[in-house]
């Protein structure tokens, strides 16, 4: 999905440092900018006036919502990540999302949570954060500040690259370097489930890997789902379609925590093969593949991943195993998981 982000600086960054803003601070691979953010004269640090500055020559990434500048804390000079929203933006859109396979824009989205998509989701993703602190997988919140219809979250600066952009350049991943970082995604969003919120936008381009440490980090809870009981279903058309389970797709009710599980098979399938393990260019063609179709994994992998993918993308979730059950499963002992475990 094409969004116009012309004179984003202009609006948010040049008045900031002038000093028109009003702000509060609540408890809480360096790319390119894009082309319309390097319209305006502004400084390269730019003071939040709340112990951070953010860097305006150090663009992380964006998204549907949010485009991310890298930053750092004034007193310490540790990096931070301010993911920017601009709270407007994405009146009337569809919610979801230029993400594909790697490399591959998506020719589809999901419609459905038009208006104030920024704003909910930005307020979806504090409380989300705010509850999440304590897991090493997921980032942190360090501080949240408004300026009217812009919002900043100050985060803990993920190091790496996109599982997205791993994939782009390297292609698949062997089972032995997937394995320990799909055992912090997983551990992560078991994390997740036990306080009762569902990532629910589970893909490739939020989730950072430090290839350095292994390290992975969670990212985007913007689209997350709170608080529905364990065993409880919910309606919510959002999401990034190829990595949404049937049930979502479809508008039904379903178990908000099992179409996580759903998305992390996707994943894991996409980043040991290489490819989708659904693909369509249009979404009832997509439907119809989920629904009609079984992706098969080449013969070069494991029969204990096979075994472990076919309980993860098992269409009926009353079969799928939960995230729980993921982790318990003997192809994490296959390999040297638990020592990047957190
Ligand atoms: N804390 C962080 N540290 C480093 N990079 C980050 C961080 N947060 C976000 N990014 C980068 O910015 C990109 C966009 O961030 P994010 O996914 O939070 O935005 P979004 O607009 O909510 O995305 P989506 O399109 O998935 O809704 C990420 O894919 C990642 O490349
Ligand atoms: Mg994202």
């Amino acid at each position: 999905m094409e969004k116009s982000r012309c004179g984003l600086f202009m609006r948010f960054l040049l008045p900031l440092f002038m000093g028109i803003f009003y702000a509060w601070v609540l408890p809480a691979s360096d790319t390119e900018a894009p082309e319309d953010d390097k319209e305006t004269n502004i400084p390269e640090e730019i003071d939040l006036k709340n112990g951070y500055s953010l860097l305006t020559k150090k663009f992380l990434g964006e998204g549907t919502f949010a485009r991310v500048y890298a930053g750092k804390c004034t007193h310490s000079n540790a990096s931070v990540a301010v993911k920017i929203i601009v709270l407007d933006e994405v009146e009337g859109n569809a919610v979801t999302t230029n993400d594909g396979a790697a490399g591959v824009k998506s020719p589809i989205s999901i419609s459905g949570c038009g208006a104030k998509d920024a704003r909910k989701g930005a307020m979806r993703e504090i409380k989300a954060l705010r509850k999440l602190q304590e897991h090493a997988n997921i980032v942190k919140l360090h501080a949240v500040l408004q300026f009217s219809d812009v919002m900043l979250l100050v985060m803990e600066y993920a190091h790496g690259s996109t599982l997205k952009d791993i994939m782009s350049s390297v292609g698949a991943l062997s089972e032995d370097v997937a394995r320990p970082i799909f055992w912090q995604i997983g551990s992560a969003i078991a994390y997740c489930h036990t306080k009762l919120i569902a990532h629910h936008d589970i893909k490739p381009a939020n989730i950072v890997v430090d290839e350095t440490n292994v390290k992975v980090k969670i990212l985007d809870f913007g689209l997350c789902i709170r608080g529905i009981k364990a065993g409880k279903k919910c309606r919510n058309g959002s999401g990034t379609p190829y990595y949404s389970s049937l049930q979502v797709l479809e508008g039904k009710r379903y178990d908000p925590y099992l179409a996580d599980v759903w998305s992390f098979g996707v994943i894991l399938y996409e980043t040991l093969t290489g490819e989708m393990p659904w693909w369509a260019e249009d979404y009832d063609d997509l439907v119809d593949s989920i629904s009609t179709t079984n992706p098969k994994l080449p013969k070069t992998l494991s029969g204990k991943i096979e075994c472990l993918i076919t309980n993860i993308l098992c269409k009926d979730p009353a079969k799928r195993f939960n995230m729980a059950k993921v982790l318990t499963d003997s192809w994490w002992k296959a390999g040297s998981a638990s020592k990047n475990a957190h």
